[in-house]
């Protein structure tokens, strides 16, 4: 870390300290953001800690979902968005219009919600999942029928993985969505004693080939728990850094170097630095819509 960084880091939690605030980073954060942080996690981890904790304000680096998330499930706390810029392509590519008439023209089967949403279409959903609670979320619905949204990929994981008939929604990450059996197969061959561990965006045929399918921070646990000490990850490269972190005596490489999410290398230090300062960049949810999504979300955090 550079001297000026290492000042900004300690007077951002000199700051956060002195105001009652939490830092919460996804694990595709810039390095510097995710050593600053009192938590780093996956969207369940984040959610779950933003739901228990007792500060007054909640600092989310990470993207426009996952900030609104804190908001809909906190809100008698002030919940800040370093860079309010940050938004995720794949949240948008569903509409709360769009996904009623879609549940209607299906009968009115129940509707899960991937997190990767805004709060209004969460406010228009059943449930929530993540992707490290999508087949658990599915299977304790009594319902034979589910639509999932918006990313199909995760649907069809959810489908090869219970018995359900799960209705998809045309939505995916363009940066999961784009990886390539050959990109994959040409990793495994530089890498022959890796095991390769990929997330549910990721294409089906891409899935096939993987040694086990996790969210961010179940890709954490599978290397901790795994004899092997080498693994490609299929996923944004953010996430070698917390890995590398977690396991430092095991080896890990991006299954490529085009797996880079820009939205999520949007914070900066200095953008905490000022958001504390000027309590800028304050995340709300209309209170109607914030007590629907809120149901959803909850749904999802007690399911079983
Ligand atoms: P995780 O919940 O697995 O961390 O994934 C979030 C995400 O945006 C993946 O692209
Ligand atoms: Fe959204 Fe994909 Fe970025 Fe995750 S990696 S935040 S799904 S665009």
């Amino acid at each position: 870390m550079t001297t000026k960084n290492s000042t900004l880091h300690h007077q951002i939690r000199n700051l956060a300290k002195a105001k009652k605030a939490i830092i919460l980073a996804h694990n595709y954060q810039p390095a510097q953001i995710q050593d600053l942080a009192d938590l780093c996690g996956d969207s369940l981890e984040m959610s779950i800690k933003a739901a228990a904790t007792d500060a007054d304000i909640i600092v989310c680096c990470g993207v426009r979902f996952m900030a609104e998330t804190a908001a809909i499930l906190c809100p008698d706390k002030i919940v800040l968005m370093p860079n309010p810029d940050a938004g995720c392509p794949m949240a948008d590519m569903v509409t709360p219009q769009a996904l009623v008439r879609r549940k209607e023209e299906l009968g009115g089967i129940p509707v899960i919600t991937y997190v990767n949403s805004s709060a209004a279409v969460k406010a228009v959903s059943d449930i929530c999942c993540t992707s490290a609670n999508v087949v658990k979320v599915v299977n304790a619905l009594t319902a034979d029928e589910v639509l999932m949204t918006p990313d199909r990929n995760l649907a069809l994981y959810a489908a090869a993985n219970t018995g359900k008939k799960v209705h998809l929604w045309e939505g995916y990450c363009p940066f999961h969505n784009d990886l390539s059996v050959d990109a994959v197969n040409a990793s495994k061959s530089a890498h022959p004693k890796a095991l390769f561990v990929a997330h549910p965006e990721c294409p089906p045929d891409v899935l096939e080939l993987a040694d086990s399918i996790q969210s961010t921070s179940g890709m954490i646990r599978f290397a901790g728990d795994s004899s092997a000490d080498q693994f490609i990850l299929g996923t944004e490269t953010g996430l070698i850094h917390a890995i590398s972190k977690a396991h430092p005596e095991k080896t890990f490489f991006p299954v490529s170097d085009q797996l880079v999410c820009p939205d999520m290398k949007k914070t900066r230090l200095q953008d905490i630095m000022n958001c504390l300062e000027n309590m800028s960049g304050q995340v709300t949810v209309e209170e109607t819509i914030r007590i629907k999504a809120m149901n959803a979300v909850k749904k999802m955090i007690n399911t079983k």
